[in-house]
Order: structure tokens, then sequence, then C-alpha cells
């Protein structure tokens, strides 16, 4: 399948050269100039036409382009593969990383024995809630080191797997979570990872960032590196059919936002688009059939890889105001991701459109724009296919039941001027396509108010 491109050895990363820098030598380093050590850290200069009459969808000027993957294990029943991961990892006492949630529908239970199978002694560790919470990677951690753990093996939506990688971060470094906000603050390596995704949107999997909820500050932070991406990712499409309805909408839309956010960054490459443009395109084709069929095992298959592909893409090419803002919502009301993002990212997309719409024919493309467009398009006819785009998420979100605005799921005209000043300081701002001041930002809250 189309994935099969883009893996290589868990922990390296496939780099593509540029004009610039053509040189590859078999230890992966290139010629002049200087390879950027991430994509995170130094986002490629987007240099977009601007108001020029046409805009063009093609290529852009070639860049330096870096892609990191963990191993993927992808298909129906590969569940027990993640216990032969484990075992190829090294493993003799795994911790087994998930949530009463999960354990209700009894997916952990599954994994625990195939551990048992292969000869591992696990240790169970449930103490996560949705948006984890720094003090429960603290008690994970206890957990870790108390029961002589080796490797981790998650299975679980983003909030579990986001906890797994927080447990793996402190067994290395030490300290509390909340150190590790930014990028590349860890400084030891840290032990191996086998994840499990038991939701089809976050891509946590497979992705360099972990996601903590700062119970001091309110917000959540972004902690982002490299040795955060799995080794292992298994994605098995049963574990999807027990997901309620509203988890099944909030984590669909969670996918969409990535693609969507990570076609348009500014650091996104040939490497990331493509995958950004088929996660749009899948989630757009089969989402609402998973919400009117959840057993149907086509469109369940579809939507674990729309949500793998935006997880590459959005890893690579890194994300937008609308995860900026998003982060800062989560943190304040503990509220489902995907549902705050569903309700910012028209908003976003309208405001990215205005500078530059040339991103969103693509997108709109993907979604099923009816509209014809060549490679070459007229100013009006991008800014047509922009707008489209964003109704038509607005759209796809009422189908889903996603409320219109903030207001509707707490947040209050007083907080606005608190959210804006901590998007800010958010990580995945960085990389939106269009600059952002704290203006723009608090003006972005109150339209989606
Ligand atoms: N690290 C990343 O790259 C990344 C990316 C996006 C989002 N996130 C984070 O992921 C978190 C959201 O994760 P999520 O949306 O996957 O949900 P979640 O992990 O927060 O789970 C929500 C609830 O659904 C239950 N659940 C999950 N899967 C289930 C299943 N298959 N069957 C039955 N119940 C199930 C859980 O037990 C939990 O109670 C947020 O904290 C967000 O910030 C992380
Ligand atoms: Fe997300």
């Amino acid at each position: 399948m189309v994935l099969v491109d883009s893996v290589t050895r868990a922990g390296q990363s496939m780099v593509v050269c540029n004009r610039q820098a053509r040189e590859v030598d078999p230890a992966g380093r290139t010629g002049p100039p200087p390879a950027p050590r991430s994509t995170a850290e130094a986002p490629s200069d987007p240099a977009r036409p601007h108001g020029t009459g046409h805009v063009q969808a093609g290529p852009e000027s070639p860049r330096l382009a870096k892609f990191h993957v963990p191993e993927i294990v992808f298909g129906p029943g590969s569940l027990a593969e993640a216990a032969h991961a484990a075992a190829r990892l090294g493993a003799r006492r795994p911790m087994l990383v998930t949530d009463d949630g999960l354990l209700a529908a009894g997916w952990p239970q599954q994994l625990l024995r195939h551990l048992g199978e292969g000869g591992m002694d696990a240790t169970v560790w449930s103490g996560v809630t949705p948006n984890p919470k720094d003090h429960e990677i603290t008690a994970g951690h206890e957990a870790y080191r108390a029961a002589a753990c080796d490797v981790l093996v998650a299975v679980g939506g983003g909030s579990v797997i986001d906890a797994a990688k927080g447990i793996a971060l402190l067994a290395g470094n030490g300290g509390v979570i909340t150190d590790f906000e930014g990028v590349d603050r860890m400084v030891a390596p840290i032990p191996p990872m086998v994840m499990v995704p038991a939701t089809s949107g976050t891509g946590a999997d497979v992705s360099q960032f972990c996601i903590v909820t700062d119970t001091v500050r309110n917000t959540k932070i972004t902690i982002l590196g490299r040795a955060l991406v799995p080794d292992v990712s298994v994605v098995d499409p049963h574990l999807l059919t027990t997901m309620p309805d509203w988890l099944n909408a909030a984590t669909g839309l969670d996918a969409l936002t990535h693609g969507i956010e990570a076609y348009v960054s500014r650091a996104h490459n040939p490497l990331t688009d493509h995958h950004a443009l088929q996660a749009i395109s899948l989630v757009g084709g089969h989402l609402e059939r998973t919400m009117d069929h959840p057993l149907d095992q086509e469109s369940r298959l579809h939507m674990a890889q729309a949500a793998l592909e935006a997880g590459l893409a959005f890893t690579n090419a890194i994300l937008g105001a609308a995860h900026a803002m998003s982060h800062q919502v989560g943190g304040l009301l503990d509220l489902p991701h995907g549902v705050i993002n569903g309700i910012l990212l028209p908003h976003v997309v309208r405001f990215n459109a205005e500078g530059d719409p040339a991103r969103f024919v693509p997108i709109a493309q993907a979604l099923g724009f009816p509209g014809e467009v060549g490679r070459s398009c007229s100013q009006a006819l991008a800014e047509d296919a922009a707008e489209w785009a964003a109704c038509e998420v607005r759209r796809l979100a009422d189908e889903l039941g996603v409320p219109k605005g903030l207001g509707e799921i707490g947040v209050t005209a007083e907080d606005l001027p608190t959210l804006s000043t901590m998007t800010m300081a958010d990580a995945c701002l960085s990389t939106n396509p269009r600059e952002a001041d704290r203006a723009d930002i608090e003006a972005l809250f109150r339209q989606a108010l």
C-alpha cells in the first residue's frame, strides 16, 4: 500500500535532497547548505505568491526535506503484532499503558494475553484520563520504576499514547514532565515504545509530539522531539469499532485538521503534502459512513489510514493556528480535542486563505470541490475554493453534531484575552502559513465564540 514508500527503519529519518543540497552520503549527511536539525526547529520559508492575480497549485521551490517515521504494522487483526514488536525490542517486563475506557472495551486484556504468550511479564497501568495531566505522568513513571519495566506498550487514544511517551521521557531523563515543554529538551535516551492507537484521529502513534495538561497553568503544553517518535506503531482498525460516536466524530475531525494544517504549514514538503492530501480525502470520503455504519470494515480501514497518514504529515510538517488555539481551550476546559478543532478550523482556514488561497485549492479538491481547476488558476477561483473548503469543514462538523461555537462548550468572552496570550507561546503557531499577532488570534477566538 501507499504507506510503504514512506517507511524506513524505526528511529531513522528519510532525507530527500533539493537542488541546493544534492549529495546524500550513506550516513544520511547532506552537502551544503547544512541540514536543519529537524523541521520543527527550522521550518522552511514558504515564499508563496501574494495577490499576483494568478496562483500556482503545483510544486514550489524545492527544499531539504526530512521525514521521521516509526516502523508501521497496519491491518485488521494486527493487535497481536504489538507483542511481537515488544519482544523484538527486548521487552521482558513491559509496562502496558491504557485507561478505563479501553479496559471496558477489552482491548488491553487481549494484548496482555499476547504479551504473556510471548513470555513477557507485563505491568498494566491505567491511571490516565483524557487530556493527560502532569501528575498522572508522574504517577505512571513511579509505577514504571517500581515494577522495573523496560519497554512501554500503549493501547488507547492520544491521551494514553501521550502518557506513555511522557513516562518514557521521565524514565530516561528524570525530572517532571513540564520541564520538557518545547523542542528537543530531553537529552538522554528513552526506553523503546510500541503504540497501538484506538481512535482514528490523533496520529500520536507516529508523531514526535507529546501533549500534556499543565495543571498549574491550566494549559496544554507541547513537548516536541524526534526521540518521541515511537519505535513501532501497530494500527488495527478493529479497535475503532468500540469508539462511541462522539469520539469517532471528534477524532475524525482531528485527523482532518492535521491534514489541512500540515498541508499549508510553513514546514510542509513534498513528502508531507502527499500524506496530508490523502488523509484529507480519506476523511472527506469515509468519516460520515463510519457514523452511519459503525461496523463497516472498509470505512474503518480508510479512517485508520486517514489518521495514520495525517500523523505522518503533521509530525514532519508541524501544525498551525487551529492547534495552537485548541491546546489552550483544551487545557482550560478539559474538552475533547477534536471537537474544539472542528469549531476552530473553518475560521482559521478563512484567515489563512486571506493571506494566500493557493494552497487551499488542492485541499478543496481532496474534499470534492466541484469547480474546474487546472494546474494554474485565477486568484478569484482559488479564493472560491478556499471558501468552499471552509464551508465543507463546517458542513461536516454540522453533520457530526459538533457545536457551532466555543460558547456552546463553555468558553466565555472573559476567557479570550488569556487564551490569546497563551496561544502566542504555543509551538504550533510558528508554522502557521500566515503571520498572526495576538490581536489576530483574539479576533479569531471572537469569531469562533
Ligand atoms: N501526541 C500527538 O501527536 C497528538 C496529536 C493530536 C492530539 N493529541 C492529544 O490526544 C488527546 C486526545 O486523544 P483522543 O482523541 O484519541 O481520545 P482520548 O485518548 O482522550 O480518549 C477519550 C476517551 O475515549 C475512550 N476511548 C478511546 N478509544 C476507545 C475505543 N476504541 N473504544 C472505547 N473507548 C475508547 C478513552 O478511554 C477515553 O475515555 C488530547 O490530549 C490531544 O491533545 C496528541
Ligand atoms: Fe490534533
